[in-house]
């Protein structure tokens, strides 16, 4: 079973991540990570801003989840242009090191295997982070999208584009196409830890965490997975049908117990 760990706000939830992001750093300099985009990270990368003051972070490594098909690279809603704005540059990584699938057209034909191949040849992801989409993505696996999926081209629902058009002029202005990574390459990760928050995710986490396996809700392949956090506020929690257990293994959690 994933830890259901339920927090007051999204800025415990960022710190509470940030901690371990930055104990694995301490631990391993090279730690790759695998990040997510979107507005739910954030907490976690504003949180680790002030926390890796004095931590060698020149050798992090990371994987981003997904891109648009067809965009700029240096279009300013790109995950790549995300990726460099929300986390590299202000944690000051090194951005050799940093990876987004690439959604170049001429290349995209072969682009989900060289990502493949990049996260195999890093050795595998350490910590995932991960939202999840009211559609129950994630990444952008859409639903429907098999377990053994790898990273391909996806197109993306319409309720994914409505959601994301608020970082865009118009709804119409959100590509149609993404490539990301499959479900069966984030179950390779070592640690999936699955944040979300507000009312509008209620559901989708129900039913990721406490939900039938079934690709028709992609995040309840999390239950697939031997070692996985998932990081709620209250809202978020609201669909949960066992939450005052998860309240009462918080309480009662070993203090030997990481995340
Ligand atoms: P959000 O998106 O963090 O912007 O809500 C989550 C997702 O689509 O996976």
């Amino acid at each position: 079973m994933a830890e259901i760990v339920i927090v007051p706000s999204p800025a415990d939830a960022g710190a509470l991540v940030a901690d371990e992001i930055v104990r694995l750093i301490a631990e391993r300099p090279d730690t790759v990570l695998g990040l997510a985009t979107g507005s739910t990270p954030l907490p976690v990368y504003e949180a680790l801003r002030s926390r890796v003051e004095g931590l060698d972070v020149s050798r992090v490594r990371g994987f981003a989840l997904d891109e648009y098909v067809g965009i700029d690279p240096n279009h300013p809603e790109s995950y790549r242009s995300v990726i460099t704005r929300e986390v590299v540059e202000p944690l000051g990584l090194n951005p050799d090191l940093i990876h987004t699938p690439n959604g170049a057209l001429e290349t995209i034909s072969h682009a989900g295997e060289d990502y493949e191949r990049a996260i195999a040849e890093a050795g595998g992801i350490d910590l995932q982070i991960l939202g999840i989409g009211t559609s129950g993505h994630i990444g952008f696996n859409e639903p429907g999208s098999s377990f053994a999926s790898r990273t391909r081209v996806k197109t993306l629902i319409e309720q994914t584009r409505k959601d994301n058009a608020r970082f865009f002029d118009r709804v119409e202005d959100v590509p149609m196409h993404c490539i990301t990574q499959g479900l069966g390459t984030i179950l390779g990760a070592k640690h999936l830890v699955l944040l979300a928050f507000g009312e509008g995710k209620a559901a989708a986490v129900a039913g990721a965490v406490e939900g039938p396996v079934t690709s028709s809700l992609p995040g309840s392949a999390i239950q697939l997975h031997p070692h996985v956090t998932v990081v709620v506020d209250e809202a978020a929690a609201s669909q949960l049908a066992h939450a005052d257990y998860y309240r009462y293994v918080a309480a009662n959690k070993p203090a030997w117990q990481g995340l």
